[in-house]
């Protein structure tokens, strides 16, 4: 227990420190009113000065993308800014390749709004709302693994499957302000006034023990998105996936699309990975799917079996059943390889390597890290 107390009393001290940082910065500093120029004139906005861009667009109602609350430790708020604001701070340059220090890339929660401004952002991203959702139901699909499912009331969501929403965690405990975390969708795309995602606990994570311990069915919650890039092509290329626990959303979202779109002849071969039957899930829905799309391989892996699971299917690591099934079982002689890849970044790395030794090029792999 005090295992995961430390962690939430850390980052809620952190957290507190770091608001109070930037009052006694705006008080001490009156920058007085700036204007922050969007896309070279398409929009702009007049703001009082002081506080990081990120949150500054946020009151405004524009919404970057922010996995970590606005912590530096994430890097999705990446933007581009045209006029100075001086040099990359040490807490940005880790996030930044050269061609994006070279090009002014910024973390937009490190960057303060002192004096005028430009900013140049993905069009997307005008787009993105804050929904004020119920929550509709939590079902646990595995020990460790949430299902929460949103309602939007008279509010509707346009996404495409594969993109990601940002739940807002309000303050509990000794989590003093809110902050905010990315989950993938896991709903179809055509249920246009709900929002599911799937949640695994991380043992003391502020954002998963709050969804684990403290939300209620029938309570409010404010949802920010959609966001992110990873997506399906158009094409009638073979597509690869694989997931491993909640890296399980993105993928039942872009199946049951290609149910909702009549797009039921593609090839689809899904790998996912568990070590024992306990964390497997989904295995009705996955077999639904199957009787549905002709095309569509699901190959669940248990890579630790234990006695007694009476389990029929393959074994070992998730990567070692990939490189078998791409060696002996899947005929790509007339098709393009795609692999689409959702979980922790080692095992995105390890299965990229796979895929990449077995003739799948590197610009036809696509990622979500969860991390
Ligand atoms: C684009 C994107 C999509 C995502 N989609 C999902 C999703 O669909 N489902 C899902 O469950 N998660 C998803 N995540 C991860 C999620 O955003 C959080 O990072 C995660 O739930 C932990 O949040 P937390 O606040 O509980 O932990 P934090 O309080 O942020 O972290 C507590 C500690 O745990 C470590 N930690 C953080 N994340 C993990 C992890 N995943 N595994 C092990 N240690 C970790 C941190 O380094 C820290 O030391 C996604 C992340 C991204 C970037
Ligand atoms: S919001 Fe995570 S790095 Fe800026």
């Amino acid at each position: 227990m005090e295992l995961l107390i430390a962690p939430l009393a850390i980052a809620g001290i952190a957290g507190v420190l770091a608001a109070f940082i930037v009052v006694v910065d705006m008080v001490a500093n009156n920058y007085g009113e700036v204007t922050i120029d969007i896309n070279d004139g398409k929009k702009e906005m007049t703001v009082r000065g002081g506080a990081p861009l990120l949150v500054t667009l946020s009151s405004e109602g524009l919404y970057l993308p922010s996995a970590c609350g606005g912590r530096g430790s994430c890097g999705a708020c990446k933007c581009k800014i045209t006029s100075d604001v001086g040099p990359h701070l040490p807490t940005e340059t880790p996030y930044m390749s050269p061609e994006e220090l070279k090009d002014n890339i910024r973390l937009a929660c490190q960057v303060k709004v002192k004096a005028d401004i430009g900013i140049e952002i993905p069009e997307d991203l005008f787009n993105v709302k804050q929904f004020n959702a119920t929550v509709k139901s939590i079902k646990d699909v595995t020990y460790d693994i949430k299902e929460v499912l949103f309602d939007l009331g008279d509010e509707t969501v346009n996404f495409e499957a594969g993109k990601y929403i940002q739940l807002v965690i309000p303050p509990y405990n000794k989590i003093k302000g809110s902050t905010q975390r990315a989950y993938s969708m896991s709903s179809r795309p055509a249920n246009r006034n709900q929002i599911e995602v799937l949640v695994r606990l991380v043992p003391g994570g502020i954002a998963t023990t709050y969804v684990h311990e403290h939300l209620k069915e029938g309570q409010k919650m404010d949802l920010i998105g959609p966001f992110g890039d990873f997506r399906r092509t158009k094409s009638d290329s073979i597509m690869l996936c694989v997931a491993g626990g909640s890296g399980m959303a993105p993928f039942k979202s872009m199946l049951n699309d290609m149910l909702d779109t009549g797009e039921l002849n593609r090839e689809v071969w899904y790998f996912f990975g568990a070590r024992t039957t306990k964390d497997m899930f989904y295995m009705d829905e996955m077999k639904v799917l199957e009787e549905k799309l002709p095309n569509f391989h699901f190959v669940p892996a248990l890579s630790e079996p234990q006695e007694g699971d009476g389990w029929n299917g393959p074994t070992g690591l998730i990567t070692d059943v990939l490189d078998s099934y791409l060696k002996e079982k899947i005929n790509s002689e007339e098709k393009v390889l795609e692999g689409y890849l959702c979980g922790s970044p080692g095992m995105i790395g390890a299965c990229n390597n796979v895929m990449n030794d077995n003739g799948v090029t590197q610009d036809n792999v696509y990622y979500d890290k969860f991390a």
